[in-house]
């Protein structure tokens, strides 16, 4: 006998997890299947993000940062740290254990929201009157019912062709996290978010890092402005980024990496390294779904096939995340599982795409949502511009931090706000109050006239938004 649930959620990352939660608020029977094991082979709901993404990533990035920060800034505050070391075993255990708090507190949330929770791969078997039969297969095998389905199975790390992961020396994002011993000399192949954030943290811990990228332009999806004064920043750190490369053949030993390269000026280079991090993008995941039995439809990238509304080929069946368009981003993945349980509950579920904030964890942070200046111009949008740098923020000075700035971009005519832009400290924090913003359609004159605490990094929004017109008090 099946199990019979309103909604079965297959998938139990960001947008999987929430879905379920929140269909139970709305009074569902719900159940979300999730594989993901922990070390000692329990489940270790959070998908990617939790386990090998955003949060562990995160932890490493802030060890790094302490390390760097006793080893380089310290001494400006009067504070002798000498013999600074890093103890990697301690920081990855470190790292493991806020990995781990956050997927007990997705068990403790199964629990308090009554969503019942199988460990295991879930596949489609049939659609029979009504509901869609699913196999859980785990430690036993079982079979429930879902009147809904929501497909959340989330994303893999691509692979070069002909490179697969070994996790020794050839890394994808998962590899890369583990590393148990700071390498002399890492390459990244793709400067994109993962290239920057992981190449952060090992450059910082004393690697010599190099990211080779395909594209002749730097951070080519983020404000150009933005992009060049990040650029500046992380070449003054040493990170070593070389645009406009094609990588050639890569050769992985057990005790290194060899990669071949022509550079932007077509030369032809060889970059020996003991670990490779490929960051090349990531792949829809639908491995073992057994979409066919029920004829879900797939795009040629193996993406689920939805509408806007995350509605897929199929009645009742809803896909979310990285599994289907749109950017690969957990708060977005979210945003579609409250709207998916919301409208399964007849309610207008909605996720506003114009406002999802974006943010590289690097330092100085960047972040930005809306469109960039490059973007309202091939748009031939008319705009008006206006800029902050930190160097003339109190606050930012009190930190020691002042590379970056914040940028408006407003609406010439109506002076609505089109994008904000910041590259700095906390810009991950900071964006949030111009996502806000532009989600109420506010102008950048209504930013320029609310106060904002002094001495605080949020004034260098608030001045930014009083130089698209022009009248900046502190600069
Ligand atoms: P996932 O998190 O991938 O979860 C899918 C889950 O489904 C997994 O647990 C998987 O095991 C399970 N699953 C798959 N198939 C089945 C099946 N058949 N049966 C049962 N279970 C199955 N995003 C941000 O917004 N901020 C960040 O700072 C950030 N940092 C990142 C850092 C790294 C290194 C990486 C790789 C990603 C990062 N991301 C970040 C992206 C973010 O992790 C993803 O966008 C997010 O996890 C997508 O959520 P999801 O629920 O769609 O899928
Ligand atoms: P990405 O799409 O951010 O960057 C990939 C980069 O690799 C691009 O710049 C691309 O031009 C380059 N590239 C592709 N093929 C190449 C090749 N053969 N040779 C050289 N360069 C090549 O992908 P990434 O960094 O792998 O991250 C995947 C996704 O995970 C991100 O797009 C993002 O959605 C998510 N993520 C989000 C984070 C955050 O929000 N802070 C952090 C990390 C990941």
């Amino acid at each position: 006998m099946s199990q019979a649930f309103d909604v079965v959620v297959i998938g139990g990352g960001p947008g999987g997890y929430i879905a379920a939660i929140r269909a139970a608020q709305l009074g569902f029977q719900v159940a979300c299947i999730d594989e993901w094991k922990n070390g000692k082979g329990g489940p270790a709901p959070g998908g990617t993000c939790t386990n090998v993404g955003c949060i562990p990533s995160k932890a490493l990035l802030q060890s790094s940062e302490h390390f760097e920060h006793a080893n380089k800034h310290f001494a400006e505050h009067g504070i002798t740290a000498s013999d600074v070391k890093i103890d990697v075993a301690k920081m990855l255990a470190r790292k493991d254990t806020v990995v781990k708090q956050n997927n007990d507190g997705i068990l403790y949330l199964f629990k308090k929201n009554k969503v019942t929770f199988f460990h295991g791969r879930g596949s489609f078997v049939k659609a029979d009157g009504g509901a869609y039969e699913i196999k859980v297969a785990g430690a036993k095998e079982e079979s429930i019912t879902g009147k809904h389905v929501i497909v959340a199975t989330g994303s893999n790390a691509r692979a070069l062709p002909g490179v697969p992961f070994d996790e020794e020396t050839v890394l994808s994002n998962d590899g890369a996290l583990r590393v148990g011993a700071v390498p002399k000399k890492l390459a990244l192949i793709g400067s994109g978010v993962i290239g920057l954030e992981m190449g952060s943290v090992w450059r910082r811990l004393g690697a010599e890092v190099t990211i080779l990228e395909g594209l002749p332009t730097f951070l080519g999806a983020v404000d150009e402005q933005i992009a060049k004064e990040a650029k500046k920043a992380f070449d003054k750190q040493g990170l070593k980024i070389e645009l406009g490369v094609k990588v050639g053949e890569v050769k992985a030993g057990k005790d290194g990496v060899s990669v071949a390269y022509t550079n932007a000026k077509g030369e032809a280079q060889q970059l020996d390294v003991d670990k490779l991090i490929v960051s090349i993008g990531r792949v829809p995941n639908t491995i073992g779904l057994n979409t066919e039995a029920v004829g879900l439809k797939l795009d040629e990238r193996g993406a689920v096939v939805v509408d806007e509304d995350c509605k897929t080929s199929l009645p009742n069946v809803w896909a979310i995340g990285d599994v289907v368009r749109g950017p690969m981003l957990a708060h977005k993945a979210e945003e579609e599982g409250v709207a998916v349980a919301e409208r399964i509950a007849g309610q207008h579920g909605h996720v506003n795409f114009n406002t999802i904030p974006w943010v590289i964890y690097t330092s100085p942070e960047i972040a930005w949502v809306g469109r960039t200046e490059q973007q309202l111009k091939a748009d031939g949008v008319a705009y008006k511009a206006g800029t902050f740098p930190f160097l003339a923020n109190g606050r930012a000075r009190a930190l020691g931090d002042t590379t970056g700035m914040v940028k408006f971009l407003a609406d010439a005519k109506t002076d609505e706000i089109l994008g904000v832009h910041i590259v700095g400290p906390m810009a991950s924090e900071l964006i949030s109050e111009a996502v806000v913003a532009m989600e109420f359609k506010a102008s950048a004159e209504d930013i320029a006239r609310i106060c904002h605490a002094h001495p605080s990094l949020s004034e260098a929004t608030k001045e930014a938004a009083l130089a698209v017109d022009k009248r900046t008090l502190n600069f």
